[in-house]
């Protein structure tokens, strides 16, 4: 395992506790601060992408003290080169970090985030961090640029991808969870900081337009979440919110982010988001620019190299007071003092491979099974397997697929060949490409699915159409794969359509004329064996929808925990809707079925007090501030198989001093059930857990009427009336 040579801070920092410096150790790095010049200063600031490995320019750079941390640096050899530079021949020996994209999975691919949210399984999202970043760490990587925990309404946004779909509650509890994974070996950075998935008309980079109120009630919170997780960094956001740029937003970063949260670790500009500032309008020369970021506590500017070019002048004549750079070092210094505590685990290669199956099967998303067409009898005499995405490898790993290797990807068709039984003849036929134009392939694809007792079609978008610069303005299946999948339907065999995406799709036409539907997002590595698994019923599927699904590109932006209008849709004409298509969405947030059927009763609720005894009073159930909402349901495994159900947990506030959402998740829970088998289900609810936003943009919890949802998702479910009095 390599162990970055960290000698200097490592001695500076002997006397660090748990990754946080202690006094002694604050005092060695004031004095480290103390003995540097105010160009070193500034070097410290500065974040260079290199090409794989240091240029010879980077590296001279490096040894001059100018660089703080480098990023895309691939190869332990290329990262313990540099950073010998750094540790030996520059003038104060300090190491620098080395940044990457890990975003879900290093060399290991596994399921894109949004995918993983599916699973609405914490302690996975945890662990499969954690093994990004034991695989991350074991070359030479000490920092990665995640988790995005931007909440997203907006599919046509490719970035979408890359977070956990559009619910701030499961949105917290995952971003928490891959901050403990990851800085078991690496740093972590909680980003976009902020309403970046607020970017309007979903097109990346574009401007947002957020209320405070919404800022802090759905964009925020994930962020909150992950500084008390302990995130070492937080990057800010390209984007601006009303017209000041996140990378120059002195309140987001210092009011809310330093002074409310008590945040004390470092932030990082994105990509140039510093020079940005020049196009965004805000600043009329790099240096303005740099003066702007910097004082609004943006500590190391990514890749603009501003900082360090242009800086130093103003702080020499003061228009930058020298204690503002000094505060976004130190902040940078104790970073790597962070780092020179990590203790990276080996990763265990086999282990991690069966986790990539164990997060695949979990995301997978069963949309559609009418008439029992999955799971499909692996003794088939013969199934049809078609489309551009059924044996491609690269696709399959999604957007920031980092070290990933096509060669390591298990593609659909060959998950099938390793699940069917010896007397199955698995057909195959790819018919189009995933953006062709031509239909040429269809004849081959039509005879394949005629001759066999079910087709397979696995049809989505390539990996990066989504991710980063990745939006689309349609949301159908791209290139010819729509007039594909209904030649393949025409035929008469019944058809399994399997779903590779990074975005919620339209799905009309499949919706009403496809018998089964997989969503498998992308699943990296273990697609294939994963999907097999689900399509032959070896694996009852569980994951949930983590963002709703349209039913037309016009109803966007859609999600589940919007308000009231005045006007709640209704038969009158003159109420909140379309004229030309319902205002429903096709798949709502928290939908997805099993090959079980599970039903809800016996909802019940009561009060629980600090000290745990029940609330014996008549009438309804009364929750005093300080108490907590006990919600029982039994949920009962109606069906013929095993199967997990994810019961979830929503609240409605009926009348507050300011509209509160519809819904809101505040609690889930993974259930397993045998056939047959009941269970009572307890999930509770704090009265802290009602507060919002007043009037005065003070947290609140208002007495009155609140209403419980328990169910499948967010559009079904039990309910019951409570009250919170004071
Ligand atoms: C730009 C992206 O917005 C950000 O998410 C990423 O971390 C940086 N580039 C570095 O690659």
């Amino acid at each position: 395992m390599l162990r970055l040579r960290v000698t200097v801070l490592a001695t500076l920092l002997a006397a660090s506790i748990g990754g946080v410096p202690s006094a002694a150790a604050a005092q060695n790095l004031d004095s480290l601060l103390a003995r540097m010049t105010l160009e070193e200063k500034l070097g410290q600031l500065n974040l260079l992408s290199v090409g794989g490995k240091a240029s010879p320019e980077q590296t001279a750079l490096v040894r001059r003290g100018l660089v703080g941390g480098l990023f895309n640096v691939i190869g332990t050899e290329n990262t313990q080169a540099v950073d010998r530079v750094a540790t030996t021949e520059s003038r104060l020996k300090i190491p620098l970090l080395f940044g990457l994209d890990v975003i879900h999975g290093f060399r290991t691919i596994f399921p894109i985030p949004l995918a993983e949210a599916g699973a609405f399984d914490v302690d996975l999202a945890e662990a499969t961090a954690r093994a990004a970043g034991r695989e991350a760490a074991a070359a030479g990587i000490n920092w990665t640029y995640a988790p995005m925990v931007d909440i997203a309404h907006d599919p046509r946004w490719g970035r979408i991808a890359e977070g956990s779909g559009e619910d701030p509650y499961l949105g917290s509890l995952l971003a928490a969870a891959r901050v403990r994974g990851f800085q078991e070996s690496i740093l972590a950075t909680a980003k976009h900081f902020a309403a970046y998935g607020a970017a309007e008309a979903g097109r990346d980079y574009n401007t947002a337009d957020v209320s405070e109120r919404t800022l802090r009630e759905v964009y925020l919170p994930p962020f909150k979440a992950a500084v008390d997780a302990g995130v070492a960094t937080l990057m800010s956001a390209f984007n601006d919110i009303g017209g000041v740029p996140a990378s120059g937003n002195a309140w987001l970063t210092d009011t809310v982010l330093r002074r409310e949260w008590k945040f004390n670790g470092m932030v990082v500009s994105d990509w140039t988001s510093v020079a940005e500032l020049i196009p965004h309008g805000v600043a009329g020369s790099r240096a303005e620019a740099g003066q702007r970021a910097l004082t609004a506590g943006v500590d190391m500017d990514m890749q603009s190299s501003i900082y360090v070019e242009t800086l130093a002048p103003l702080v020499r004549d003061g228009r930058i007071p020298m204690a503002v750079v000094d505060s976004a070092v130190l902040r940078v210094l104790r970073a790597k003092a962070r780092v020179a505590q990590l203790r990276p685990v080996a990763p265990n290669t086999v282990e991690i491979r069966a986790l990539a199956r164990r997060a695949a099967r979990e995301s997978i998303v069963l949309l559609k099974n009418e008439g029992g067409v999955l799971p499909i009898d692996r003794a088939a005499p013969a199934v049809a397997v078609i489309g551009p995405l059924a044996d491609n490898q690269l696709d399959a790993l999604g957007p920031w697929h980092t070290d990933g290797r096509p060669e390591d990807v298990v593609t659909v068709l060959q998950g099938i060949k390793n699940r069917v039984s010896a007397g199955t003849q698995v057909l195959y036929a790819r018919g189009a490409g995933i953006e062709d134009t031509a239909t040429t392939g269809f004849a081959d694809a039509v005879a394949t699915a005629r001759r066999a007792k079910v087709a397979i079609l696995v049809l989505g978008e390539r990996h990066d159409m989504s991710g980063e610069a990745a939006s689309r303005s349609s949301l159908g299946l791209p290139g010819v794969q729509q007039q594909l999948l209904e030649a393949v339907v025409a035929t008469g065999t019944p058809v399994v359509l399997v779903l590779m995406n990074g975005r919620p799709l339209i799905l009309e036409w499949a919706a009403e004329h496809v018998p089964a539907i997989v969503e498998d997002w992308f699943l990296g590595v273990e697609s294939g064996n994963a999907t097999a698994e689900v399509l032959f019923g070896d694996v009852n599927p569980s994951g949930r929808l983590p963002v709703t699904f349209p039913r037309a590109i016009g109803q966007i932006p859609l999600y589940y925990n919007h308000r009231n209008t005045g006007r709640p849709p209704a038969a009158d004409k003159f109420t909140s809707k379309y004229i030309d298509v319902p205002v429903t969405p096709r798949y709502p947030f928290g939908y997805g079925l099993s090959y079980t059927t599970f039903a809800y009763r016996d909802l019940k609720i009561a009060s629980r007090t600090t000290t745990g005894s029940r609330d014996l009073q008549a009438g309804p159930v009364r929750l005093g501030p300080t108490d907590t909402l006990s919600v029982v349901v039994t949920v009962a495994n109606t069906g013929t198989r095993e199967g997990t159900e994810v019961v979830q947990l929503y609240v409605r506030d009926e009348v507050a001093s300011v509209a509160r959402p519809v819904r809101q998740l505040k609690g889930f829970s993974r259930v397993t059930l045998k056939p047959g088998e009941a269970r009572r289900i307890e999930l509770r609810l704090a009265a802290r857990d009602l507060a919002f936003y007043g009037l005065d943009m003070k947290p609140v919890v208002e007495a009155g009427t609140f209403r419980v949802f328990v169910g499948p998702n967010s559009a079904e479910g039990l309910e019951a009336v409570f009250e919170v009095h004071f």
